[in-house]
């Protein structure tokens, strides 16, 4: 039976994880976080000090898998399970740099597409609906201004010790927007059967609330 493929393309801090979860959980989805496949790649590159030309051959044993836990997502290198370990400032940057790298995209490719082929799933990315699932059935950029997606990673993180300031998150923020659109791999951008949607006004709920409604109207799901 076909799966339904729901493709939710943005740039970083857009609230697509959070949203596509509570997308998911109401219309019994699974949730897709395709960052997770391409962190861990640079975590599996970092800790094993591989430089650029050697990637390709690396991949090959690098065995990064994604495992479904009560509807859940966990990342693995092997049997290990680095679903908390990718979630560092060094590794945003690392995965940033090495997401571009040809190589890389390939590798994760074919993992992307078999588990939507088998699964009716909500994935988010940044060339869900323009590479990897071209034909999905519902496509969605998300977005927000950089300031109000700096704003709130700085709320986030304002109770953590060692908190950066504004600043430093809005010039992070700039710096990945910049490398994830101006690569020449697969870059973020907007296809051109996607619905826009810009969250810099809507809280959570009326982010999801808006996203539920466009899946129903574009699939018919009542
Ligand atoms: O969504 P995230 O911040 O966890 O993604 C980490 C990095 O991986 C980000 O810099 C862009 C890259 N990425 C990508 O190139 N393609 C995807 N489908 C998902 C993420």
């Amino acid at each position: 039976m076909k799966t339904i493929n729901i493709a939710i393309d943005g740039p970083a801090g857009a609230g697509k994880s959070t949203i596509a979860k509570m997308v998911s959980a109401r219309l019994g989805y699974i949730y897709v976080d395709t960052g997770a496949l391409y962190r861990a790649v640079a975590l599996y590159i970092t800790e094993n000090s591989i430089a650029d030309a050697d990637i390709e051959p690396a991949l090959a044993n690098a065995d990064v898998s994604l495992r479904f836990v009560d509807g859940a997502q966990r990342v693995f290198i092997g049997d290990r399970d680095v679903s908390d370990l990718i979630r560092t400032p060094e590794i945003s940057m690392a995965a940033s740099r090495t997401s571009a790298i040809p190589a890389v995209r390939k590798y994760l490719f074919g993992t992307q597409q078999k588990i939507a082929a088998e699964n009716n799933v909500i994935m988010d990315g940044r060339d869900i609906g323009t590479v990897v699932l071209p034909n999905a059935d519902v496509k969605i950029f998300l977005t927000a201004s950089a300031e109000e997606r700096a704003e709130r990673r700085y709320k986030e993180l304002a109770e953590k010790p060692d908190c950066p300031t504004y600043e430093e998150i809005l010039a992070d923020i700039k710096q990945r927007d910049e490398n994830d659109m101006t690569r020449k791999e697969s870059p973020l951008r907007q296809a051109e059967d996607a619905v826009f949607v810009d969250t810099t006004e809507l809280d959570l709920e009326q982010s999801a609330d808006e996203i539920v409604r466009i899946i129903r109207e574009k699939t018919d799901r009542k």
